[in-house]
């Protein structure tokens, strides 16, 4: 481990570093705090939780268009709302809504949403897919469905059961599963998620993959501690430059700290096991912790910048070289902390729009977004007063 760290950064100590003079926050062209949704006081503490969002890039007509959901803890049977934004986030209304369509328990957890950036099946480029977790009030089964749009987020058609697990109970033993999050490779889909099936692991994570949708192969591990008590949770994934591939994940069992945030390297997106994990250790020291989100954008430098959120605070990380350990500068935004906030790259690609749907139990929460631009400002800039 320790010898691939040192040629990882062997190899990367050639590259300028432009991490000191990063700003991000408000700047021209970005907003912060929008209020996406204020939930009624008839829904349940937490109220909000766990959003998405989507850009949709795939038919000139709804380029641009920005998708939002969360778990919306409403009155019984709960459903993943579907709001939109037309001008890049600034204002949102409700837009359709998901419903469970076939187990009669409501769409409750973790949902997720994908555009098909080619036609998968019969399912044509373009299709909006969401993937999360029905599960009934007693909370007693999981079931990762997927559901389809082909109006771009209007109307909703159940496609799939993808995983079904037990109790919806995040304790070792129980045998739920968690979290879905999609990507497509190669012509095939692939879901990531997290499972507690199988007896040798509290939890792990792990992918299937799809040819078209309806069918499933069987669960392949991402990351498998050999500890009983480890729980790696919560895979999101982004592409990189030199088709390479980032996952990141939350490893409750990590020396650095409870939740520590991890991420893996591959240019194999579906043998993410065979790579080593790096917690994510910030130049100053911080060990993010908690259901990470990652993204990468080609701005802000030569290779690009990756950008991971964590659940521990307001900041985000910077990574100018691929993922490098040692490499990664944490950066404050104006978007307050939530349990797991999503990251989305913004038309231009130098801007980052964070959604947060709150903290966990949380008595206030409510939907928010910001955006921050992570292209660096030059030093004469800023000193200058900035743009
Ligand atoms: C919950 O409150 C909203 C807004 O006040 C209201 O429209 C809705 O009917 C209420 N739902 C239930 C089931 O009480
Ligand atoms: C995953 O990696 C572990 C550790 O290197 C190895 O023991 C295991 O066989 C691998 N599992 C798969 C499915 O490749
Ligand atoms: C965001 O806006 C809400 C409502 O206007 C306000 O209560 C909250 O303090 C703001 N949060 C931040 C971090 O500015
Ligand atoms: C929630 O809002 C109430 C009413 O505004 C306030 O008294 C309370 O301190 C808030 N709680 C938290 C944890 O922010």
């Amino acid at each position: 481990m320790r010898f691939i760290f040192s040629s990882v950064l062997a190899a990367v100590s050639l590259l300028p570093s432009i991490a000191s003079s990063i700003v991000v926050g408000p700047q021209p062209g970005t907003f912060s705090n929008v209020t996406v949704f204020t939930p009624p006081s008839n829904y349940t503490i937490p109220r909000t939780l766990y959003a998405r969002t989507l850009l949709l890039n795939q038919n000139c007509e709804y380029d641009n268009v920005l998708l939002a959901t969360w778990e919306n803890y409403s009155p019984e049977p709960p459903y993943f709302p579907i709001f939109r934004s037309t001008d890049l986030g600034r204002t949102w209304t409700e837009y359709s809504r998901v419903t469970d369509q076939v187990n009669g328990w409501g769409l409750r957890y973790q949902p997720f949403l994908y555009e098909l950036p080619s036609k998968i099946g019969s399912f044509p480029a373009g299709t909006v897919l969401l993937s999360g977790n029905s599960i009934p009030a007693d909370l007693s089964q999981t079931q990762i469905e997927l559901y389809a749009s082909l109006d771009k987020g209007k109307t909703w058609k159940f496609v799939s059961h993808i995983a079904h697990g037990g109790r919806a109970i995040p304790n070792n033993g129980e045998t739920p599963v968690w979290e879905p999050f999609l990507m497509m490779w190669q012509g095939k889909m692939i879901v990531y998620y997290s499972d507690q099936r199988d007896a040798k692991h509290g939890q792990k994570l792990v992918h299937q993959i799809s040819n078209d949708l309806l069918t499933w192969e069987d669960p392949v591990d991402d990351v498998a501690y050999s500890t009983y008590d480890d729980r790696p949770g919560m895979t999101t994934v982004a592409e990189m430059t030199f088709g390479q591939y980032i996952m990141t994940y939350e490893f409750w069992g990590a020396p650095e700290a409870g939740f520590a945030v991890y991420y893996r390297i591959s240019q194999d997106p579906t043998n993410f096991n065979a790579s080593v994990g790096y917690p994510l250790i910030a130049t100053d020291g911080t060990v993010p912790v908690s259901s990470p989100y990652i993204v990468w954008s080609p701005a802000g430098g030569s290779l690009g910048t990756l950008v991971v959120s964590s659940g521990s605070g307001p900041e985000v990380y910077l990574n100018h070289n691929l993922g490098a350990p040692g490499a990664w500068t944490k950066v404050n935004t104006p978007e307050s902390t939530s349990y797991t906030r999503s990251l989305r790259v913004m038309p231009g690609e130098s801007n980052i729009l964070i959604v947060g749907g709150g903290i966990l139990s949380g008595p206030n929460n409510s939907v928010t977004a910001t955006t921050i631009d992570i292209t660096p400002i030059s030093p004469s800039l800023a000193k200058c007063g900035g743009l």
